[in-house]
Parts: C-alpha cells; sequence; structure tokens
C-alpha cells in the first residue's frame, strides 16, 4: 500500500494511503501559503488536532462536500455536530487510539492551547501517531517541545512533522531538540513563513538537523507530492 504526503501549506496536509485520502488540519480558503482551494481536495478522513482558526478553518465545507469522517477530541468532535450538523465523526483523547481502515491513529499529547474559533471549549490540543502499513508517521501538530516525545520516538518513527515557525510553538532551535527525542528517519518542518510572525529560515533548521542528528531533513514544497 503505497503513502503519498502532500504539505498543503502552514500544519495543513494531505495523504494518499492506498485508497483512503486523508486530511490533517485542512486551512486552505484563508492560508496565504496554500495552493489549493477546499473544492480541490478529496477526503475519507479529517484529523483536526485542536480548535484552532488555522486548522479547522475549512473542516466544515470539506466534510459536507465529501462526507469524510471527522476524527479529532471529543469536544471538537461534538462541536462539528452542533455548529454544523456534522455527526460522522469519531472523538478521542489523548492517548487514545483506533484502528482505521488505513491504519491506527493515536491522538498524541501536545502542549498548546485548543479554543474554538467562536469561544467554545475545544478539549486538549494533541498531535497525530498515524501507524502505516509502510511505518510511523508522527505530525506533532502545534506543540512545544516535551521530553515525552521521546517515548512517541520509541515506536519508531518514519517520518516527523514539527512546527518550526516560533511564537506560537516550537521554533527552530526546540524543533531540533525534538528531533533528537523522536530520532525519525525523515523530518520535515511546518507551521512556518505562513505570516510574518512566523517568518523562519527552514534551511538554518534543515542544516542543524543535518549536524547534530542522524534523521534526514526534509523541506517538502507546497502541494508537491512525496512518497512516505
Ligand atoms: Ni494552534
Ligand atoms: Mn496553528
Amino acid at each position: 500500500m503505497a503513502t503519498e504526503v502532500t504539505w498543503l501549506g502552514h500544519g495543513s496536509w494531505s495523504l494518499r494511503i492506498g485508497e483512503c485520502d486523508v486530511l490533517v488540519d485542512p486551512f486552505l480558503e484563508d492560508n496565504p501559503s496554500a495552493t489549493m482551494n477546499p473544492t480541490d481536495v478529496n477526503a475519507d478522513f479529517i484529523l483536526v488536532s485542536h480548535g484552532h482558526f488555522d486548522h479547522v478553518a475549512d473542516v466544515a465545507p470539506i466534510a459536507k462536500r465529501t462526507g469524510a469522517t471527522i476524527v479529532s477530541n471529543f469536544e471538537i468532535c461534538q462541536w462539528f455536530a452542533e455548529k454544523h450538523q456534522l455527526t460522522n465523526s469519531f472523538g478521542m483523547n489523548l492517548g487514545g487510539g483506533t484502528l482505521l481502515p488505513f491504519g491506527r491513529v493515536t491522538l498524541t499529547v501536545a502542549h498548546h492551547s485548543s479554543q474554538l474559533p467562536d469561544g467554545s471549549y475545544g478539549g486538549n490540543p494533541g498531535g497525530f501517531l498515524l501507524e502505516l502499513p509502510e511505518g510511523n508517521l508522527y505530525f506533532a501538530c502545534d506543540t512545544a517541545l516535551f521530553s515525552d516525545m521521546k517515548l512517541i520516538g520509541n515506536r519508531g518513527i518514519k517520518l516527523a512533522v514539527l512546527p518550526i515557525g516560533d511564537v506560537f510553538t516550537m521554533g527552530i532551535v526546540d524543533a531540533v531538540e525534538a528531533v533528537k527525542l523522536i530520532r525519525p528517519e525523515r523530518v520535515a518542518p511546518a507551521h512556518f513563513d505562513t505570516w510574518p510572525p512566523i517568518k523562519q529560515d527552514s534551511n538554518l533548521w534543515a542544516q542543524k538537523v543535518r549536524e547534530e542528528t542522524s534523521a534526514d531533513p526534509f523541506l517538502p514544497k507546497v502541494g508537491v507530492p512525496f512518497s512516505l
């Protein structure tokens, strides 16, 4: 089962795992770094890490059009049901996971916040560990550095996706420390350059990863798929 990964810009990702289309935190319409519109993407499942605008903005229109199942924490799933009449969802809590048609998905800890755009409580923020036939993929999503990343790394990570934007999440220095804890084969940065406050030199980050860790840093181009 081949897995293709595409960065959609900011913290948004599209995965094609075998015949299954999976989106992570789709934010396209108002995303200055996106090259696709919400009407361009396919989805069978939409993984939502937390309640912030830049992660939930396009979930409802895409879920309505595609009939995709929303996978998130329980509170966010409940909010989509009440606010958007989207009841096709699977709510979890931190540390919990479930087997989906494409692989096992676990909601991992993230140190961040999760208020929804209308001020509703969005539960705890999370990241996603995807155990796929081709290897494990870890989306840290919006988070600070935390030492328990080492435990996630113990699973054996083929590709880790880490925020490097600073201000709202880890910056470059902590994202290099995160690589040391997670020990992935490959690591890609996200959540940077979208707006001026999170402008970062991703090449500098990649250079530090190369110098200080044994992981292979990879800088995906928005909209260009690559193989896991
Ligand atoms: Ni956030
Ligand atoms: Mn964010």
